[in-house]
């Protein structure tokens, strides 16, 4: 819509899991449904943004037509659709829940069962968020998300900082009605100055409203500057 400061704004998602093989027939994944970012997708499109969705694996998808989804599979892969759609956005959001580390040297013929322990070496994936963090201009608005098994504050608040964020979105595991799979969130926003008290539990649209409200406050603050 013409009167919300997302029109014709670029938005870049990230969302879902990340996908790393081990061999040709398995892999290292996460719990990630992708419902928290294909939710924030429809809501910037409905508000008139131009967004890129780039989607791990899940079958889950937008339902509105005018969302680009690049669907990847990989921590690397994401990493460079991410890259290069950061280039022309206004906003970016990383709700993807990344693979930290993937398998070393996939093997390239199926495991065998042999020995009781099998010896995988891993390997660091690059952190999405934090290397895009680092080439963010003034203009650029970047939100992030922390899921913590404990209250978190802290570390919500260091990955603020160590990420460049303009905001974070913590979500603890300890609230029951939070985290993956659920259809519904319950969430504290950090920002450098503020943090905010922690919000009812919402349906996943509802928070994804309340995120990009956020996001629009932001850009007016950055626009008048
Ligand atoms: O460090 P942690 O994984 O808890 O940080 C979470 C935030 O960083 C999320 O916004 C997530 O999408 C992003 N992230 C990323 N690339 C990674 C790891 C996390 O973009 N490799």
């Amino acid at each position: 819509s013409p009167s919300s400061s997302l029109n014709e704004k670029s938005v870049l998602i990230t969302a879902g899991p990340t996908r790393e093989a081990i061999d040709p027939v398995r892999y290292i994944s996460n719990h990630s449904s992708g419902k928290m970012g294909i939710a924030l997708a429809d809501i910037a499109a409905a508000r008139g943004a131009r967004v890129t969705l780039v989607l791990g694996p899940t079958n889950l998808r937008p339902s509105d037509p005018a969302v680009q989804v690049m669907p990847v599979t990989t921590a690397l892969e994401m990493y460079e659709a991410a890259e290069t759609a950061h280039a022309q956005s206004d906003v970016a959001i990383f709700t993807a829940a990344v693979a930290d580390y993937r398998p070393e040297n996939p093997s390239l013929a199926k495991i065998k069962k042999k020995e009781a322990h099998l010896h995988l070496s891993l390997i660091k994936n690059p952190d999405i968020a934090g290397a895009l963090g680092k080439k963010k201009t003034t203009r650029q608005i970047h939100v992030g998300f922390a899921l913590e098994t404990d209250e978190g504050y802290r570390s919500a608040e260091g990955k603020l900082a160590s990420k460049n964020f303009d905001f974070i979105v913590l979500n603890s595991l300890l609230d029951p009605e939070a985290g993956f799979q659920k259809d519904t969130n319950q969430v504290t926003f950090f920002s450098g100055n503020e943090k905010s008290e922690k919000t009812p539990v919402l349906k996943k649209d509802e928070l994804a409203s309340l995120i990009l409200d956020r996001v629009e406050a932001r850009i007016r603050e950055t626009e008048a500057d």
